[in-house]
């Protein structure tokens, strides 16, 4: 039994697949188009959602250090990815990297946990989109009623309940849509998306600077509390693990570096460029982020942030307190919208990616690796995430899908960080174009970081995860063990 948890795919197997795979794929990708590959997927509702949400609920203003902590653990994880990364130049994920490495059930982990960080990350997103979109209605003296654009579990501060989320919905539809029909982000899209996401940022913290009002700063790091929120739910406000739980919240801004290491086929010299692609987008919004959090926490108050600022804070602070830059909410509420639906985008690209890679493998059934019969596409595994996203998206509250893709994602660094280590102890001879420097140390100050943000987020949030895991286990066990091709395989050598 215990052989058949650890089976592993051999290096040289995967590097044939991937070269079927990746047939006429151009290497064409630089260390600079890296980074902004890994820009393009980072910046998003994180940042212009969630960093309201953490400072309501757990830090007020010191949701800044939260950034640091979240960037420092996303670094440390960052250089075990990249050594994954350079250790199997192949298009993959976590997923791939542990099946050559630490084997099928480790492989299973990993792909089931990144359910969490690819579809409800695709979730979390759409509900902001959501959110901003209302505000651009309104522009137009439009407004979709509270009930169709929230979740049942919220009511407005005027009493009204949600039942569908619709808008998020819409665009999920749309962008399953066009990923069905083959689109893929090209690089001139990014590229300009990448430029207007990072403007926008700049010109929020240049001209957001002269509207900080030092009350809203003081006292920067709130004392210790529990602070209840509309729904009833608990958090620790306030003190350190006020800290650690916004960083668990906001770190939801940092996922999608891992992106980056997906391209690996693609790239020029990709032992060299992946680690600065990672590492290089990392450090790019790392500062833009704490820099942004410092500024907006300034600029509204933190009742703001739990009342009537809570949705589209961004635009909310700009029209509340930056008198004179009406133009600047516009221009970003626009900007933040295309933004979003690019996240998404990569997100439910990376979820079909991510199953169609178990589906090839055996662990998830085949409708995950059909191919459409024209645009070659897994269209059916697009149809099912669409579905399971949309049920997110629809009935649940962003702070609940929003956590859960937080700690899903950090569980895998923890495992990612766990696997580089015992890589390093079992096999050290394998080639390694790029090494995470300091082993064991970077890796064990990788796992206590996110497992520090992983407590930060709470009860509630680890018996989610626990759940999840457990039927994760529970469909390895009485399906994927026995579909899977590898062991399938071994049985037959056996015979
Ligand atoms: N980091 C991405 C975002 O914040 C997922 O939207």
């Amino acid at each position: 039994m215990a052989n058949r948890l650890f089976i592993k795919k051999s290096i040289p197997k995967l590097m044939v697949e991937a070269a079927d795979d990746g047939k006429g794929l151009k290497r064409s990708l630089t260390a600079f188009s890296l980074i902004a590959l890994g820009i393009g997927a980072i910046i998003g509702a994180g940042l212009f959602v969630r960093t309201a949400a953490a400072a309501a609920n757990n830090a007020g203003p010191s949701v800044t250090l939260g950034f640091i902590v979240a960037g420092i653990g996303c670094a440390l994880a960052g250089l075990c990815y990249a050594e994954f990364a350079s250790m199997i130049p192949v298009s993959g994920s976590a997923y791939t990297y542990s099946y050559a490495t630490m084997g099928e059930l480790v492989a299973w982990i990993i792909g089931w946990d990144l359910v969490l960080e690819y579809a409800l990350g695709a979730a979390t997103v759409s509900i902001a989109w959501s959110e901003y979109l209302n505000k651009l209605l309104g522009y137009f003296d439009l407004n979709i009623p509270y009930q169709w654009c929230h979740s049942p579990f919220e009511a407005s501060v005027a009493g009204t309940h949600g039942i569908m989320n619709i808008p998020a919905l819409f665009i999920l539809f749309l962008l399953s849509i066009l990923l069905i029909r083959g689109a893929r982000e090209s690089a001139l899209v990014n590229a300009i998306i990448v430029i207007t996401k990072v403007s926008i940022v700049i010109l929020f913290i240049v001209f957001g600077w002269h509207f900080i009002n030092p009350a809203n700063h003081t006292p920067f790091i709130p004392e210790a509390t529990k602070f209840v929120d509309a729904q009833g739910v608990s958090h620790n406000f306030g003190g350190i693990l006020g800290i650690l739980g916004a960083a668990g919240v906001v770190f939801f801004a940092f996922i999608g570096f891992d992106a980056v290491s997906t391209a690996a086929q693609e790239t020029k010299n990709p032992k060299k460029a992946m680690p600065i692609g990672i590492l290089g987008s990392l450090v790019i919004c790392t500062v833009l982020y704490i820099l942004f959090s410092y500024v907006l926490t300034g600029v509204a108050t933190l009742n703001d942030f739990r009342t009537a600022g809570k949705e589209a804070s961004v635009t909310y602070a700009i029209q509340t307190y930056m008198t004179g830059y009406g133009w600047l909410a516009k221009l970003v509420t626009i900007a933040i919208l295309a933004g979003f639906s690019s996240v998404i985008l990569v997100m439910l690209y990376g979820q079909s990616r991510v199953f169609y890679s178990m589906s090839k493998d055996g662990l998830v059934p085949r409708l995950f690796s059909d191919l459409h019969p024209k645009f070659r596409t897994p269209h059916k595994s697009n149809w099912v995430f669409l579905g399971f996203v949309g049920i997110f998206a629809c009935f649940i509250p962003q702070d609940i899908v929003g956590d859960m893709t937080s700690i899903g994602t950090l569980f895998a660094f923890m495992l990612v960080c766990a696997g580089v280590w015992i890589m390093r102890v079992k096999s050290p001879e394998l080639k390694r174009g790029f090494k995470t420097p300091f082993v064991p140390w970077v890796p064990i100050a990788g796992i206590i970081v996110c497992g520090a943000m992983i407590y930060g987020l709470g009860y509630a949030n680890w018996v989610r995860l626990f759940i999840w895991m457990a039927i994760g286990f529970i469909i390895y066990f009485s399906y994927s063990i026995r579909k899977s091709k590898l062991n399938k395989e071994m049985k037959n050598d056996k015979k």
